[in-house]
């Protein structure tokens, strides 16, 4: 059989579903339960994912707002917080559709207007307003005192009864949520919490990276209790083995012993790197059944289009200085590393450049911090690229040569 571009099952990708979600059966269970208890008033506690770059978590999201949709729950859609978002028009927006789906359930149009009456309201003091259009007059005096926990409190409250009158419940799904300022996700522990003690229905879940839940805890203590915390990593063995081998077996094409293997030693169980070897491997192979030489043959190619999109296009918008710590990191070795030693091996001529430094790279996205003190690479095997792409020595040859 041959495997063409127009037959390659794979789907690499930020966001891109993949053919078969592999291993996440226990997660969508845990969601569908999760809402059939808030629709039967029961407590049910929101989720927290969080994992590096690459391990699932927007597909995730995707696949419950499928779900929500199943159940006939109204959902706001998979949002991303940028890190230039206003969280009041985002929250605004999110409401507004959720909004736009209740009216077309009978019962809760009783409700309805007072929602949106409340959500104008709310919208009104956003910086630059989010555009609504909605024929009802802002109520003033409900969720626009200007103190965003407050005024989100009494929101979701709103959608929450309208959702109860409905009889059925809303989903939020906010993705990249560490970009949220800690004031913002103050708001969203606080709101969540007004919302779990009147067991509305209403859930949130919540992606972001490693470092998501300790922001959330710092933002309010009580956020330890409020959501359940589902760090999200690689795939097992039987769960990479299933996403690398059904969709091939679907299209009736297979692997020859030890091909398949190889692809899945490769991945190391991440399912960015996992999709986009299967797909290179199916192109430069060109006949099914894949044979180990193929895949050898092509994982080196596999490697140069990971290295161009997966990794260096995160590098391209950084300084000359925020490279060099990261080189710096990766000259340490692999996980995480202590930020003095950091500092140190980066040798910069100031050291506030390092602490400067490390702030830029956390708010790219590139580094966080998984404990006080030390620092980490949110993309998996990044610390190999810089290795090889961006040695340290390199670096710093550069910079004592004075090109900076
Ligand atoms: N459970 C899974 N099984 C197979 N492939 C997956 C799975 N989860 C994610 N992928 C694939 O991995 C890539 C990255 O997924 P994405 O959701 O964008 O990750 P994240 O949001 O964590 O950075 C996509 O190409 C997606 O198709
Ligand atoms: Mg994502």
């Amino acid at each position: 059989m041959q495997l063409t571009r127009a037959n390659n099952p794979y789907s690499a990708g930020a966001g891109t579903m993949p053919p078969v979600l592999a291993g996440r059966d226990k997660d969508a269970e845990n969601f569908r339960t999760l809402l059939e208890r808030l629709q039967n008033g029961a407590q049910g506690r929101s989720l927290v994912y969080s994992g590096l770059r690459g391990v699932g978590k927007t597909v995730l999201l995707l696949e419950f707002e499928k779900i929500a949709a199943e159940l006939e729950w109204d959902c706001t859609g998979v949002v991303e917080i940028g890190t230039t978002t206003d969280f009041r028009a985002s929250i605004s927006r999110m409401t507004h559709r959720l909004l736009r789906g209740l009216s077309r359930r009978e019962a809760a149009i009783a409700r309805l207007n007072q929602a949106l009456g409340v959500l104008k309201a709310f919208n009104v003091t956003a910086p630059g307003g989010f555009q609504l259009n909605i024929d009802v007059s802002a109520i003033a005096g409900t969720a626009d005192s200007g103190d965003i926990e407050e005024d989100l409190s009494e929101l979701l409250t709103e959608v929450g009864r309208v959702a109860q009158a409905g009889r059925k419940g809303v989903v939020y799904l906010i993705d990249e949520m560490q970009n949220l300022t800690p004031v913002a996700m103050s708001a969203v522990c606080m709101a969540f919490h007004k919302i779990a003690q009147q067991k509305l229905p209403v859930a949130l879940v919540g992606a972001g990276l490693p470092a998501l839940p300790t922001q959330l805890r710092s933002a309010k203590p009580y956020s330890e209790r409020l959501f359940e915390y589902l760090p999200l990593g690689r795939l097992s063995a039987g769960a990479a083995h299933s996403a690398l081998v059904t969709p091939a077996t679907r299209q009736g094409a297979a692997y020859e012993a030890g091909a398949a293997e190889l692809i899945l030693e490769k991945a190391d169980g991440y399912p960015y790197v996992l999709q986009e070897c299967g797909r290179v491997v199916w192109e430069e192979a060109g006949f099914s059944p894949i044979t180990y030489e193929a895949v050898e043959a092509a994982l080196p190619v596999a490697q140069d289009i990971l290295d161009e999109e997966f990794f260096d296009n995160r590098v391209e918008g950084v300084t000359n200085e925020e490279r060099r710590y990261m080189a710096a990191m990766a000259d340490l070795g692999d996980g995480p590393q202590s930020t003095a030693q950091v500092t140190e091996r980066a040798g910069y001529k100031k050291r506030t450049s390092s602490g400067k430094a490390r702030q830029a790279l956390i708010r790219h996205g590139l580094v966080f911090s998984p404990e006080y003190g030390k620092v980490d690479f949110t993309v998996p095997h990044f610390g190999d690229f810089m290795r090889r792409r961006y040695p340290l020595h390199g670096l710093l040859q550069a910079a004592s040569a004075g090109d900076e």
